[in-house]
């Protein structure tokens, strides 16, 4: 019998999924590592990470007990404990109002949430499932108005459905045609309607502009260079350029010309082959002629049994519908009727996020993360200019422009190397036929350009305050020390690191920046983990794996975190405030943490500084085996919380909340 990963939830098995590291060392196979590496069981189990990891730092593992070191700094709120329990908590003088649960009407007709008796048609009129990035769009300049969009990024159905347990073991035997389309609808994008009164936050049902994205009734189109590809094509969609649906919908951006971008990550895993022997597996060689692709890509993943329903998720009968996600998407989010566009121009892989900058010469500029373990770092470059005055013209700026990777040098700098059909190595012999092969295997492309292999590029945060960016490292267990260099400079990097780039005089189209480790994360008071913080930085305030960013007015980054597997710090994941500038740069302090077993995603502030949203997701679900007095996996019916009800008949439900000053202003 094939050896099965017994994950406690999908959350984890994601996590896992990067102990397969599908970008090769320049020179090796793929298999050739595998196997110097460790068994191909261990692999399978996806335990390397966590063991080794666990040994490596056992001694730090839920260590909280050392006097805090005092705290000199210029921002006003005071940091709270850090720490875990079934609750959130927050800074004290502030309230964190819960806005949007999975579940919640979004419209005049939609029922109330009843997860026992829950359908794909209601859950299609309801807030998703596990939001992740958060976007605020006020309404007509007003600052009580606004559109909010939210990302929904995959689902647990652990703790979703009633009775089942995890699937993933086991091939899914529980899951039924009705449970995944309930799936299917929860995934996607949500856009509500929010107004303010008396300072808090709260939706609007029957607002004109609310609407439900998702990969069950969507339709899409395509532009760029692989719209229309033979590579797209599939028996619905001859045309090659109409698509059902997104997913996996994790990190995003907000364009100047008033538009919602959502980034599709972890697509291979809802591909699906009835020639795979066993779950979990990952069986290499499929896909025919795009078995180099499928591979590098790690489709089918069979993370869902979304493929035993609906054909187009079975790469055995739509061998091109897998090329037809990973896309960077842009939704007009004041027409609900709109068709949203998924511009190819920017590459194919687990996009994280998509924050635009303007650049002085008026073009405009996206970095983008792959995360994956030894993954890399992108950058687009529209061909046009944006025009303030004209909307119509800037919907199609992010159609053409230039895709390119990064290459790290110890010298500390970093060169953009173009990925254009044609340029050095992207050429017939080496499998590229035109500059649609080459985005559509923009992985592929990059590992022949000779971009730095990175330890998992999350957010990439712009800072309009000094010009320079902020890459989210979130970590990499699996980097060996002869793997090292100088921008991924620790081996078994457990706690992840962050990157900040140079442009030189703010050109983010200069062919080179500079480039330095803002911090490298985890306790610093252990010297063998290898931490860099500012001395300042209390027992409290440091963080492990940081996942998504957001800057204030001042230019000051709050960072969110993702620790997922291995739980490295023993601690809830939070939100810290990171400063980078001046006598206190890289000092760290908690403003919130989480409840057990979720994450913070989406930190996104209101123009006037006033309310900052967070989005908890998958609550009572990572590592809840560590939990202490809990220590098992969550199901539906035995939850590690049930934030943010803690009502005993529902279970944990994914939630955006507005976090607000008590008696007004700025969140300093
Ligand atoms: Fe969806 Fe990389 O976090
Ligand atoms: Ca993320
Ligand atoms: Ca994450």
């Amino acid at each position: 019998m094939p050896e099965v990963k017994l994950f406690s939830n999908r959350a984890e098995a994601y996590e896992a999924h990067d102990d397969v590291p599908l970008s090769p060392a320049h020179g090796e196979s793929i298999g050739e590592i595998i196997s110097l590496r460790f068994s191909r069981r261990d692999v399978l189990r996806g335990s390397l990470g966590t063991a080794a990891a666990t040994a490596l730092f056992s001694s730090v593992l839920f260590n909280a007990s050392r006097p805090a070191r005092s705290l000199e700094n210029s921002t006003d709120f005071r940091e709270i404990e850090a720490g875990v329990d079934e609750a959130h908590h927050l800074a004290e003088g502030y309230r964190a109002d819960i806005l949007l649960r999975w579940g919640d009407p979004l419209f005049p007709d939609a029922p109330g949430f009843d997860p026992k008796n829950q359908s794909a048609e209601v859950q299609l009129k309801q807030f998703g499932y596990n939001n992740d990035y958060v976007a605020f769009f006020p309404i007509d300049e007003d600052k009580d108005r606004a559109l909010l969009c939210v990302n929904h990024e995959y689902t647990n159905e652990e703790v979703m459905f009633p009775g089942i347990g995890r699937q993933d073991l086991a091939c899914f035997p529980d899951m039924t045609k009705e449970l995944v389309e309930i799936e299917m609808a929860a995934h996607g994008v949500s856009i509500v309607e929010i107004v303010r009164e008396k300072g808090s936050w709260s939706p609007v049902r029957d607002s004109r502009y609310n609407r439900r994205i998702s990969p069950l009734v969507t339709e899409m189109t395509m532009d760029g260079p692989a719209a229309g590809h033979d590579r797209l094509k599939t028996s619905a969609d001859p045309s090659g350029k109409r698509i059902l649906g997104t997913l996996n919908n994790c990190g995003g951006g907000v364009t100047p010309w008033g538009t919602y971008l959502t980034a599709e990550e972890n697509f291979h895993g809802y591909f699906w082959s009835d020639a795979k022997l066993a779950c979990s597996e990952r069986l290499e060689g499929l896909g025919g002629v795009q078995a180099r692709s499928y591979d590098r890509y790690g489709v089918p993943g069979l993370w869902q049994a979304w493929g035993k329903f609906h054909d187009r998720f079975n790469v055995d009968k739509e061998p091109n519908e897998p090329n037809r996600f990973g896309w960077i998407v842009e939704i007009d989010p004041f027409d609900p009727t709109s068709v949203p566009i998924k511009h190819t121009a920017l590459g194919r892989y687990c996009h994280e996020g998509a924050e635009p900058v303007v650049n002085k010469d008026g073009r405009i500029v996206i970095y983008c993360g792959d995360d994956g373990r030894f993954e890399y770092v992108y950058r687009f470059v529209s061909s046009r200019r944006y025009d303030p005055k004209n909307r119509a013209s800037n919907r199609s700026l992010l159609s053409e422009g230039t895709l390119e990777a990064a290459q790290f040098r110890d010298d500390g700098s970093v060169i953009w190397l173009p990925l254009v059909f044609g340029n050095g190595p992207l050429i017939p012999e080496n499998g590229f036929s035109s500059q649609a092969d080459v985005v559509i295997d923009t992985r592929l492309a990059a590992d022949l350009i000779g971009a730095t292999r990175m330890d998992r590029p999350e957010d990439i945060q712009p800072n309009p305050a000094n010009g320079r960016v902020y890459v989210m490292l979130t970590n990499n267990a699996d980097r060996r020390p002869e793997q090292l260099d100088r921008a991924n400079p620790r081996a078994q990097n457990v706690f992840g690191h962050i990157i900040e780039l140079v442009p030189p005089n703010g050109d983010h189209t200069a062919k080179t920046y500079n480039w330095e480790i803002l911090v490298r994360c985890g306790d610093p008071a252990f010297g063998e983990v290898g931490a860099l913080w500012n001395p300042a930085t209390t027992d409290n305030g440091w963080f492990a794996c940081p996942d998504n960013a957001a800057v204030d007015g001042e230019g000051r980054l709050w960072v969110a975190t993702d620790q997922g597997e291995p739980w490295p710090t023993g601690r809830a994941d939070g939100l810290y405030l990171l400063e980078t500038k001046g006598k206190n740069r890289r000092t760290s302090r908690l403003f919130f943490r989480g409840p057990v077993g979720g994450e913070i995603c989406g930190p996104c502030f209101t123009p006037d500084g006033d309310t900052l949203f967070l989005a908890v997701q998958h609550p009572g679900t990572d590592a809840t085996d560590r939990f202490k007095g809990f220590e098992r996996a969550s199901t539906f019916e035995d939850p590690a919380t049930r934030w943010p009800d803690f009502d005993a008949d529902l279970p944990p439900r994914p939630s955006v909340i507005a976090i607000t000053k008590t008696g007004g202003g700025k969140i300093t």
